[in-house]
């Protein structure tokens, strides 16, 4: 985004107090829409992600021919038979749609041309391509970003697949493949990266199994029972940081999906001493979801590995926090990917602790954060146009004190109403 978009906001320390519900999950609701358009009738999607990037998917999904009715979070999604878009697919600054989408076009035997902002033009899409190519498609990027160009593919050469990148963009863009072009396909070599694919396509009928390493799509949709996407835990990450980091908080975030390949946070967040509580566990269109109650507790420096880190990844930033705050030392390995994602994950976290004046070392695949008494001094924090860390800087000065952003307009990428939800239960 340029700087005609900037919208700086302060942030003031507080405890969180009361119960929210944050939007409906952001990599459901792709896959809801993306598998929606291959179900055998409609697919009614309820409390679906309002974000920009989901957006992206949906009026990709339009481009290509399928019909989207009703508004809002609660609609419908159909397609008979997807066919070439007028123009270039603008995936915004939403890499799921950009690699998931192309897998749907590498399968649907489509020609597309794809494109986006400036942050996703610089992230990579040759680990995607490549797959996408053993697969049959002819795909043509710009020194392996896009814009890109892809032919899908009427001859399916491979349908036995090594993931190559520890990526559940890249396994859904292959499943997707296989699915539009009704074939089967065999995936090994998954590291535990989050499974909602595989997920909704069980819940909508398909022949399908998986083990975290391992995965085998067999036949397609065979129904399409109504989803309601559950609450995004990348999204509640927020407020249950900034509730066990600012004292007095006593915070409930109802209905979040707790999908163990999300739930890293949680895991790590124990191990350093926090008060997160799963109440009312439930499934809801195939995903665990639960109820999560947090208080403020002193935390304490550990190492996190990359089993945890994988299944963490979008946390990673707002964990960073978390050890902020933390007695001693929080080592965390295994998030290489951090550095291509909407922004160098890696370098905006160091830069948003520093301005507290807490100590980060980093290398290419980790980052080791010094724990102290971090204290907000109102300095301004660049965002780099990424959501996850405009959102982190104010979980950090709920417990630090006063910090501000460059811009709040990366928010609504995932999140559109994180600040009124924030002030809805933040106390002065
Ligand atoms: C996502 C997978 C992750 C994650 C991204 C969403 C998904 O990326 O960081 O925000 O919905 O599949 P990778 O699959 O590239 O690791």
């Amino acid at each position: 985004m340029s700087s005609l978009g900037l919208n700086p906001r302060s942030f003031a320390p507080g405890p969180l107090r009361g119960t929210i519900r944050v939007p409906g999950d952001k990599s459901i609701s792709h896959r809801a829409l993306l598998l929606g358009a291959a179900a055998p009738q409609a697919l009614a999607i309820t409390n679906l992600n309002p974000g920009r990037d989901v957006r992206a998917t949906m009026e990709a999904l339009i481009a290509l021919g399928a019909h989207v009715d009703g508004s809002g979070d609660a609609l419908s999604v159909h397609a008979t038979r997807l066919r070439e878009p007028m123009g270039a697919l603008d995936c915004m600054n939403s890499g799921s749609t950009a690699r998931m989408v192309l897998g749907v076009c590498a399968g649907a035997d489509i020609r597309a041309d794809f494109d986006g902002d400036d942050s996703l033009r610089r992230r990579p899409m040759e680990p995607v391509a490549s797959q996408l190519r053993a697969f049959g498609a002819k795909i043509a990027t710009t020194d392996g970003k896009l814009p890109l160009h892809i032919d899908g593919t009427p001859q399916i050469e491979t349908r036995r697949f090594i993931l190559l990148t520890p990526s559940a963009q890249i396994k859904s863009a292959l499943l997707l493949a296989g699915l539009y072009a009704k074939t089967p396909i065999d995936i090994s070599g998954d590291r535990g990266s989050r499974d909602h694919t595989e997920r909704m396509l069980k819940y909508l009928g398909a022949d399908v199994a998986w083990d975290g390493s391992t995965i085998t799509l067999r036949s397609g949709l065979r129904n399409a029972n109504p989803v309601t996407v559950c609450g995004d835990f990348s999204a509640a990450a927020f407020f249950i940081v900034a509730a066990t980091v600012a004292p007095g908080s006593d915070l409930t975030v109802e209905g979040v999906g707790v999908n163990p390949t999300r739930t890293g946070l949680l895991d790590a967040l124990s191990q350093m001493g926090a008060h997160v509580e799963l109440r009312n566990p439930r499934e809801v269109a195939g995903e665990p979801v639960a109820d999560l109650h947090v208080r403020h507790a002193q935390l304490r420096g550990i190492t996190i590995g990359p089993d945890v880190a994988l299944r963490a990844i979008d946390e990673i930033p707002v964990l960073a926090v978390a050890a902020a705050f933390a007695e001693g030392e929080t080592r965390i390995t295994g998030v290489r990917e951090l550095r291509t994602k909407e922004s160098d994950r890696v370098a905006a976290i160091e830069r948003l602790l520093n301005a507290v004046a807490i100590g980060v070392e980093t290398s290419p695949n980790g980052l080791v954060i010094a724990g102290a008494q971090p204290r907000g001094t109102g300095a301004i924090i660049d965002t780099s146009d990424d959501h996850r860390i405009a959102m982190a800087a104010a979980t950090l000065a709920a417990g630090a004190g006063p910090l501000q952003i460059d811009s709040d307009a990366s928010i609504d990428v995932s999140f559109p109403a994180f600040l009124e939800t924030l002030g809805s239960v933040q106390r002065a």
